[in-house]
Formats: structure tokens, C-alpha cells, sequence
């Protein structure tokens, strides 16, 4: 196992072969030696910064119907709610007063919020806020649309590719929907000039470790500038309700593998990890992520954005959030950063060589 981490290490890549070893292979060892080597590559990077960013959560209406997620369409539980462009401002302007300096506008794929208005709502956030980057998180799209976007302004944008396994893509999804489209989205996304996100959920029912190397292939192959991973949790009405939830540990050392692999990564260590672990997201900070997304969106709406259950922070308002991650962050020898957190190719101090 260690010549494994010390061939990821040197070469940034393994075969998807090796992948599998590594992830049937690992032990309190090897977990440890990847999650140090993850944290120096990181600090080498980007120092010891955690960087924060606001999540509003606009719209849990959505057309699409994946059989993991809380929000599908054919949930008729979820109570739906959209929040107005003033309502959405409104969260920008109390987070750029507590420091933000990013936004992540994440919602279903909502067709009341078609292109035109989801355009006119970024160009006024970049208006209000121009030293502020925006980040949408609204599913696939035509190019033309991500186009027209960034045109308005829009910085980055989160797509997780959810596996890059099309036979596995196809027991999480109906048959409408196709990974092949997702990876186009990605692909069109990041030739438009955006800071890209991809990712996959931990644990998702029928993955095995061969779809996790093909995730990591992938992810190597598409170099995008940001990686969401956390745990599959089941969310009690969905078809997936009684499914197994992920575990924290894998999440973690898959963190390190990522981090490793692509050095300037941005990286989070998501709300699913606090949630299935009370410090999954230090662990995940301690092994190589750089990333945390509180919630900005009103109280009123936070339990009703339910992808899954028992979702941490949906009570808490924003600044209760920051004070509670600033401890979080530092318990493990880091600082919050506020800033805009870009990738660091873009702040011109691309690290290429490391560790
Ligand atoms: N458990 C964990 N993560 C989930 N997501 C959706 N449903 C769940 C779930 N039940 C993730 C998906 C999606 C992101 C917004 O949340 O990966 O892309
Ligand atoms: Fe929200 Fe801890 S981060 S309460």
C-alpha cells in the first residue's frame, strides 16, 4: 500500500487498477500516511486557509426525478419554496456584511427560475457585489444558457457528475436522464471559461470501489478546479430510504487521494460529512480539504432544502455557522479565509512543484 501512495504522490495518477487496491486496501496506516501527505500538499498550496463560502439554497422545486435526492418531483411531501431575486439579494447583502465573499446560488433544476431570470438575478448580485465571485449550482443546461450566464457575470459552476459509471449513473437515475449529457455540461462548462466542479456521493447504492477508480480516472482526466464529494445519506421518502448511508471514513481518504492527485484543487469538506460524523468535517479538513459552505438562506426555508435527513445547521443562523466552523477550522491548525478563494491558477501562483 505505501508504494501506492508514494506512486500517487510522484506521479499524480493510477491506474484505475491501482485505484481499487488502494481503496480495498486501506488501513488506519495508510489512511494516516495519505491524510498527512493530502495536508502538506494542501498547506503547500494554499497555506493553512479554509475558505468560506455562502450557500443559498434558491429553489427546491425541480424537474428531475434521481432516486437519491430529497427534492425529486415525484416527492410530494417536500413542502417547495422559491426564493424572490429581493430575497436572494437580501442574503448576499447580510453575508457580504458578515464577510463573505462568495456566493453559491444552488437550487433544483426549477423552471420557474428559467435562464433569463436566473442571468438577470446574477448580473445584479455582480452589480451590488462586484469584488464578489458567484458560483450557480442549477443543473444541466444548453451551452448556449452556461454561455449567456457568464456573460452575466457567473464565476463557477458545480455540476457533480454523480459517477462517471454509465451503467451505475443508470441505477441512480431515471432512464431520461444520461451521463453522457452531465459529462457534456462539464466539458462545455469549462471550455466557457468557468471555474468547474464536479463530484459523486460516497457510498451511493451499488457503488463498488471499480465505479470510485473510475470516478478518480475521470476526475483526473477532466482536471476541474473544484471537487464536491460527502457520504450518501438516505432520505426517508425517496426509493433509496432504506439504503445504507456512506461512511465518513472512506469520504475522508478519498479526500486524500483527491488532493493529491490534483495539488490546487479546491476542495470541500461538505455539510453531508458533518452529518453523518460530529467531526467529519475537521477530518476532512486534517486530510487535504480547503473548503467549507454555510448556509446563508432565510431560517424559514432551510429544513424544507431536505436532499437528505437529519441535515446539520438548518437551524442555526449564518453567523452562529461562522462561529462555529472558525473552532472547527482551527481545531485542526487552520484559519477561515473570507475571501473569493479562487483557484490558485487564477491568482497566478500555481504551485507545480510539491512534497
Ligand atoms: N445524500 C448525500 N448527498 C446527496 N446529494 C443528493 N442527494 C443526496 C443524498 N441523499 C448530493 C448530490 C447532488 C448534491 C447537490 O447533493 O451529489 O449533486
Ligand atoms: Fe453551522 Fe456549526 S457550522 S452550527
Amino acid at each position: 500500500m505505501r508504494s501506492l501512495v508514494e506512486k500517487l504522490c510522484r506521479e499524480r495518477v493510477l491506474s484505475e487498477e491501482e485505484f481499487i487496491a488502494l481503496i480495498q486496501g486501506r488501513d488506519p496506516q495508510v489512511t494516516a500516511l495519505l491524510a498527512q501527505r493530502a495536508a502538506a500538499v494542501r498547506r503547500k498550496v494554499y497555506g493553512d486557509r479554509v475558505f468560506i463560502r455562502g450557500l443559498i439554497e434558491f429553489t427546491n422545486h425541480c424537474k428531475n426525478d434521481c432516486y437519491y435526492c430529497g427534492l425529486r418531483c415525484s416527492d410530494r411531501v417536500v413542502e417547495r419554496y422559491r426564493l424572490s431575486e429581493e430575497e436572494i439579494l437580501g442574503c448576499c447583502h447580510r453575508g457580504y456584511e458578515m464577510g463573505f465573499r462568495t456566493f453559491v446560488l444552488q437550487g433544483g433544476e426549477d423552471p420557474g427560475y428559467p435562464p433569463e431570470r436566473i442571468c438577470a438575478l446574477v448580473a445584479r448580485i455582480k452589480e451590488a457585489h462586484p469584488d464578489c465571485a458567484v458560483t450557480l449550482s442549477v443543473g444541466e443546461q444548453p451551452r448556449e444558457v452556461y454561455q449567456s450566464w457568464f456573460d452575466a457575470g457567473a464565476d463557477r459552476y458545480l455540476l457533480r457528475h454523480e459517477t462517471a459509471d454509465g451503467d451505475h449513473y443508470g441505477m441512480l437515475h431515471p432512464a431520461r436522464m444520461k451521463l453522457g449529457n452531465r459529462l457534456r455540461c462539464l466539458r462545455d462548462l469549462k471550455d466557457i471559461g468557468y471555474q468547474v466542479g464536479c463530484g459523486f456521493m460516497v457510498g451511493s447504492p451499488g457503488q463498488r470501489p471499480a465505479h470510485i477508480a473510475r470516478d478518480l480516472a475521470f476526475i483526473h482526466e477532466l482536471q476541474p478546479h473544484m471537487v464536491g464529494i460527502g457520504p450518501f445519506i438516505p432520505q426517508k421518502d425517496t426509493p433509496f430510504g432504506k439504503e445504507k448511508a456512506g461512511s465518513a471514513e472512506l469520504t475522508v481518504y478519498l479526500l486524500s487521494i483527491i488532493r493529491l492527485m490534483l495539488p490546487n484543487v479546491l476542495l470541500p469538506a461538505t455539510t453531508a460529512l458533518g452529518t453523518i460524523h460530529p467531526r467529519g468535517r475537521e477530518l476532512g479538513i486534517a486530510a487535504g480539504a480547503n473548503v467549507c459552505m454555510p448556509n446563508l438562506s432565510p431560517l424559514a426555508v432551510r429544513k424544507k432544502y431536505a436532499i437528505y435527513d437529519d441535515k446539520i445547521c438548518t437551524g442555526d443562523e449564518a453567523a452562529e455557522c461562522i462561529r462555529c466552523l472558525r473552532g472547527r477550522i482551527e481545531s485542526v491548525g487552520c484559519v477561515m479565509d473570507m475571501g473569493r478563494g479562487d483557484h490558485v491558477t487564477l491568482s497566478g501562483k500555481e504551485v507545480d512543484r510539491y512534497v
